[in-house]
């Protein structure tokens, strides 16, 4: 496995597997892999013939300091599990080689980045599609794949892609999750055994919803179903439950009739986990 530092090297290692006639995948991440991560990996690797995986732990989408110095990081474990699971290439920069001093432009899906996870956190979705549109830029790979757990993250990217015309094919693959049904996440480890334990409620809280979906209700009465569901975990604070069209992200006013996405987002302590399911009362 190739691991390349630096933007001429990484576009060496694909120019040589183009010119050699293969297929490239890329798996964009932040690092600390779990089976998650591992999972995008191994379809890159079923659907191309070489992949390209990029770690990088990206500032600009970021909103509390806190929280970048808190992510979680181990490059050597990464490079471990990477070359096993038969990687080609690992590209991992640093801020500087990443970012150009004075850097000028970002890439922004006006309408999606500022909806839900986008309103509350301006500006995250402009840094995710920013340097994810660098990372292709860079990388020049010819399909990307993204998991679904970050559902408004695929939408937002599958959007800037067609906009933009990039030469991209993205696919999304369905959230992987531990034995007890909590979807795995780097930000995991950061929660107290009591909270790990009580973080569940989140995915029996999706089954709930997914459940009471098919019921005639509203997507607002749904989701105070949701919040009375989840109220049974105390030590989960809840900061959004949203019901909205699974395609758009749209409102639900009516009875819902059409696949509806169910997203949460609930702290544990100082961690914040996102969890989602779409559920098809159709
Ligand atoms: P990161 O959180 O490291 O996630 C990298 C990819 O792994 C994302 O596409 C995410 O949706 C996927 N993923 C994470 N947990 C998963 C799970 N339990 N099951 C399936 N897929 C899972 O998302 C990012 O990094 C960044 O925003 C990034 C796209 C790399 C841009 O900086």
């Amino acid at each position: 496995m190739q691991v390349c530092r630096t933007k001429s090297d990484i576009r060496a290692a694909v120019a040589g597997y183009h010119g050699a006639g293969e297929s490239v995948g890329l798996v964009p991440t932040m690092g600390f892999l779990h089976d998650g991560h591992m999972t995008l990996v191994r379809a890159a690797r079923e659907g191309c013939d070489r992949v390209v995986v990029t770690i990088f732990v990206n500032p600009t989408q970021f909103g509390e300091a806190a929280d970048l110095d808190a992510y979680p990081r181990d490059e050597a474990r990464d490079f471990a599990l990477l070359e096993a699971a038969g990687v080609d290439a690992v590209f991992c920069p640093s801020v500087e080689e990443m970012y150009h001093a004075g850097a000028q432009t970002t890439v922004v899906t006006e309408g999606l980045a500022g909806m839900l996870m986008g309103a509350l956190r301006p500006g995250h979705y402009a840094g995710v599609c920013t340097v994810v549109s660098k990372l292709f830029n860079i990388v020049g790979a010819d399909r990307a794949f993204f998991g679904e757990k970050d559902y408004q993250q695929l939408l937002v990217i599958k959007t800037m892609v067609r906009d933009l015309d990039m030469p991209i094919e993205i696919t999304g693959v369905p959230t992987v999750r531990e034995a007890d049904g909590l979807a795995m996440s780097s930000r995991n480890v950061r929660l107290s055994p009591e909270d790990r334990a009580a973080a569940v409620i989140l995915n029996k809280a999706l089954a709930y919803g997914d459940y009471e979906a098919s019921d005639g209700r509203t997507g607002a009465e749904l989701e105070e179903s949701i919040r009375a569901f989840l109220a049974r975990e105390p030590r989960a604070v809840v900061e959004s439950v949203d019901v909205r069209d699974a395609a758009t992200l749209a409102e639900v006013t009516g009875p819902i009739e059409a696949p509806v996405v169910i997203l949460l987002a609930a702290r544990f302590g100082d961690v914040l986990l996102i969890d989602q399911r779409v559920a098809d009362p159709t």
